[in-house]
């Protein structure tokens, strides 16, 4: 294993490409009933937690310090023998994370960097078996989670900065797909069979570029991966998982999710993503940062207000998707303050107005200037995000609602409505406060 980061800087493993592309839709994937009723119930949740955590949560300078302080791998994997996050406790993280709001956790169960943070048989590059702390966090984490009835995910890196199978295309005659895919499979098989149900695998690092193996030198960026024997795999383990990849392209068959990263669908925000292609078919969910970094940073005060993650989870629940919020702990195994307080102010507001959210789609009318509907059984939901040009809101249908049944959510207060036979219009208040979102609920 000598392949050191400058290498792989000079060979292109660097933050994903923007290459955009032109590619067929889904074919030829048929979801299993279990993965139906999964994707029905991933869509109710709405709000999940992003946990990304590992050997690089010592250095406080997100997960991608390896490469981008170019840490030699035989440096980088010694730091393991000092991971001691003496005050990691899951049922701590478990409560703080539930305090938001939030239906699921997916963390990060090896990132790039190739640091297993679970217990492996596959590599003894991991958690238990090369640090001191000796304990298996996931498996602490799963155990909470099921006590408390929130989900559980795993981040899961195609990529890896370490390896010597991997075929980062550095001329490593060691390089060996056909290996690396195996040891993945192992590893997704124990993610699958050592910590109960698990609600989807999340890959990332597809968008790598790598040495096709059978092709000489060539770095790709479209790589086979192997992802049929992967998805099946996941899929005949635990029917009821769903598969997702931060991929940025139109999902592939077998995928059950499709991901956007920083990115509020359809925006392409964070200049990722290679097509404008939304597959309805699919659970769409955006990963977003509390601060601006993934891994814990200790130079990141850009943390996001309050205000700004509701409307953020609100846009994205407009769009008939979920948020996918991350936190960063440290190396100490706390999850930073400043997420913490987020997290809990987050969570307080969804208490009292997550009805509009939880178990509602988005699929009545595309996201307006004023903001966007939700609706559910009996229900609409107008989340006001901008306060409408002359103070009302027309919806280009028309609706069989009685008098008082157009109201501010939560207080109750009844607004005026008009109806014709094509559209129906809502007098918003002069004094409606829309700075977060000012909600109202439609009784059919
Ligand atoms: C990007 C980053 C990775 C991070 C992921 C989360 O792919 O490379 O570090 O884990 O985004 O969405």
């Amino acid at each position: 294993m000598l392949a050191t980061l400058l290498i792989s800087a000079i060979l292109g493993l660097s933050q994903p490409p923007v290459v955009p592309v032109v590619e067929e839709g889904i074919k030829g994937y048929v979801p299993s009933a279990a993965v139906v009723a999964a994707k029905e119930q991933f869509r109710d949740d709405k709000f999940g937690v992003f946990i990304h955590w590992g050997v690089y949560s010592m250095l406080a300078q997100g997960e991608w310090v390896m490469h981008q302080q170019n840490v030699p791998y035989e440096e980088y994997s010694q730091y393991p023998g000092g991971f001691y996050p003496s005050r990691f406790d899951a049922a701590q993280w478990v409560r703080q994370i539930k305090a938001s709001g939030a239906k699921y956790i997916t963390i990060t169960s090896r990132h790039h960097d190739g640091f297993s943070m679970f217990a492996t048989k596959a590599s003894p590059y991991n958690v238990v078996d090369a640090t001191p702390f000796g304990r298996d966090p996931i498996k602490e984490l799963a155990d909470a989670c099921h006590a408390e009835g929130i989900g559980l995910n795993f981040y899961y890196s195609l990529l890896d900065w370490g390896r010597d199978d991997y075929p980062r295309g550095d001329g490593n005659p060691k390089a060996d797909y056909a290996h690396y895919l195996d040891f993945m499979c192992e590893q997704i098989t124990e993610l699958l069979t050592q910590y109960g149900p698990i609600g989807c695998i999340w890959f990332d690092g597809d968008w790598a570029k790598i040495k096709k193996p059978e092709e000489g030198k060539d770095l790709v960026v479209d790589f086979d991966w192997g992802y049929e024997r992967i998805y099946k795999l996941i899929h005949s383990l635990q029917p009821s998982c769903l598969v997702a990849n931060n991929h940025h392209r139109v999902p592939i068959p077998g995928e059950d999710i499709q991901v956007f990263e920083r990115d509020i669908p359809g925006e392409n925000g964070a200049g990722y993503s290679r097509t404008s292609h939304i597959s309805q078919d699919l659970a769409l969910e955006t990963c977003k940062t509390l601060n601006d970094n993934w891994g814990y940073n200790l130079k990141d005060p850009k943390w996001k207000s309050v205000p700004d993650l509701l409307r953020t989870l609100v846009s994205i629940a407009g769009r008939n998707a979920n948020l996918l919020l991350n936190v960063g702990p440290g190396p100490d195994g706390t999850i930073p303050a400043g997420s913490v307080e987020r997290l809990a102010a987050m969570g307080e507001w969804m208490a009292a107005n997550g009805e509009s959210i939880y178990g509602t789609r988005a699929t009545l009318l595309k996201p307006q200037p004023w903001g966007v509907v939700t609706h559910k059984e009996g229900k609409i939901f107008l989340h006001v995000l901008e306060m409408p040009e002359n103070g009302t809101i027309t919806l280009p249908f028309t609706l069989k609602v009685k008098k008082g049944h157009v109201k501010a959510f939560g207080s109750g207060t009844p607004l005026p409505f008009k109806k014709t036979k094509t559209d129906f219009t809502v007098q918003v208040p002069a004094d409606a406060d829309c700075s977060t979102d000012y909600i109202i609920e439609i009784d059919l």
